[in-house]
């Protein structure tokens, strides 16, 4: 093997501080916006919930960067079972269903990916999640925004 492991640094160093900023700039986006909703009542046990996801991408993101595949899986694991909770479906509409679907999907992959340490290719299904993440997020801040 020639010099692979050196060769990996900067990809997951790249990955870790995008991601980073991504699911904290998440965090403070969502809590803002369920702050400013008046009629919203604080479920605290739901947000509690849903911020279990955080706690699993950290341990993902920990696995990335010191290439521990056990955390990737693990924290992939986590994020499974989590979006197969009957909590998770907060809303019913199809479009949310799609939203999880993808975001399964792209979690099996970074499972996989995990499971054979490819840490190169995890990263990437990592952005993937990552987006996944955002996007539904998005998806619920517009259809609130519509049910106003
Ligand atoms: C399929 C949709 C979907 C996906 C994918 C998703 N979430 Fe969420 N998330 C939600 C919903 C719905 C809420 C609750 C929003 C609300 O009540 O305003 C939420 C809330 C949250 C909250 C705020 C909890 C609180 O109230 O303090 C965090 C943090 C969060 N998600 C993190 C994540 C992370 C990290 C990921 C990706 C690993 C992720 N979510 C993926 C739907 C999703």
């Amino acid at each position: 093997m020639r010099s692979r492991r050196k060769s990996k640094g900067p990809i997951v160093i790249v990955a870790s501080v995008v991601a980073t900023l991504f699911v904290a700039g998440m965090a403070s986006e969502i809590w803002r916006v369920a702050a400013s909703a008046d009629d919203l009542k604080p479920d605290v046990s739901l947000s509690a919930f849903m911020r279990k996801k955080l706690e699993s991408s950290s341990t993902i993101l920990e696995g990335l960067t010191v290439e521990d595949s056990e955390m990737i899986v693990r924290g992939a694991k986590e994020l499974l079972q989590l979006s197969k909770v009957e909590k998770w479906q907060v809303f019913v509409d199809s479009e949310y269903r799609e939203y999880s679907d993808g975001f399964r999907t792209n979690v099996k992959k970074l499972e996989e990916a995990g499971k054979k340490g490819n840490f190169d290719n995890a990263a990437l299904q990592w952005f993937d999640t990552m987006k996944s993440c955002v996007e539904c997020h998005q998806h619920v801040r517009n259809e609130r925004a519509k049910n106003k």
